[in-house]
């Protein structure tokens, strides 16, 4: 079965990170796979509202870190990646997305494009990215602190304080916390609300509600130099070799 799952509902589309047994670690194909289902999609054509699913009790646990090793080695940021952010950040289909469980690094950070986010009471929010030795991504650095303000999004980007799925919520990252076995129907039922909307009303609003795309691409751009050159320095490679061995 594929990693990524995509799913038509009349006009509501579905993504499903479905990696279980890797907590949903998202791979470079992973990223394509995501990027092809948001890109593909028109406010104006069938699709009008799109939802990010995980599993029932992990949402996601960000991003591959034998890939990031790898990433390391070569010297290169996986350009998948970047293509997802961009396509995340330019997609104009509203997005809602239905989190149980951990959502770490861009699992969590991806939510910050959203449109709406529905937490399961079981969500807990973290970007261990400065401990990794990296830097934030996915414009974190720029939608964090705009979400948050700056103290909580240092809390949570640079210190790596893990949110409950309350704490998000009291923190703007979210709408509504509901039962585990509920966050799937709550999604749908606001996918389907947005769905039911006017469309271009839906997308000239939702246009003046996020500003300038270009500010935000640009900000994944700077963030993915920091990035890359992160990636290569001693302390990520120890952090990477560190989780990589913890098994064996
Ligand atoms: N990359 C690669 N593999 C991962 C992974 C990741 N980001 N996260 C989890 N996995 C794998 C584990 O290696 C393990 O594989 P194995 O069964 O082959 O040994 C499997 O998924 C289960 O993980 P485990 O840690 O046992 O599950 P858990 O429920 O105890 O903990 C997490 C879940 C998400 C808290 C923990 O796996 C974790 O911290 N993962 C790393 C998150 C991270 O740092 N991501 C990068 C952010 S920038």
């Amino acid at each position: 079965m594929s990693d990524i799952l995509i799913t038509d509902d009349g006009p509501v589309r579905t993504i499903r990170i479905n990696r279980p047994d890797k907590k949903n670690a998202l791979t470079l194909p992973m990223y394509d796979a995501m990027s092809d289902a948001i890109g593909h999609c028109h406010i104006d054509k069938s699709i009008r509202s799109l939802i990010i699913a995980g599993a029932p009790d992990v949402f996601c646990a960000g991003n591959d870190i034998g890939d990031f090793m790898a990433m390391a080695e070569s010297g290169a940021l996986g350009q998948p990646i970047v293509r997802f952010l961009h396509v995340l950040a330019r997609n104009e289909v509203p997005v809602v997305a239905a989190v149980n469980g951990n959502a770490v690094g861009v699992g969590c950070t991806m939510l910050m494009h959203c449109d709406q986010v529905i937490l399961g009471s079981n969500a807990r929010l973290s970007t261990p990215f400065v401990g990794l030795g990296l830097v934030p991504e996915a414009a974190s650095s720029l939608l964090a602190p705009r979400l948050m303000g700056p103290a909580r999004a240092f809390a949570l980007l640079v210190m790596g304080q893990a949110l409950s799925a309350a704490e998000a919520k009291d923190a703007g990252l979210a709408n509504a916390v509901v039962d585990p076995a509920e966050t799937e129907a709550a999604a749908l039922a606001a996918a389907r609300k947005i769905a039911a909307l006017p469309v271009q009303a839906v997308l000239a609003s939702r246009r003046l509600i996020r500003g300038p795309v270009e500010e935000i691409i640009g900000r994944i751009d700077d963030e993915a130099e920091a990035f890359k050159l992160r990636l290569q320095s001693p302390e990520a490679r120890a952090a990477f070799a560190a989780f990589l061995a913890r098994k064996k």
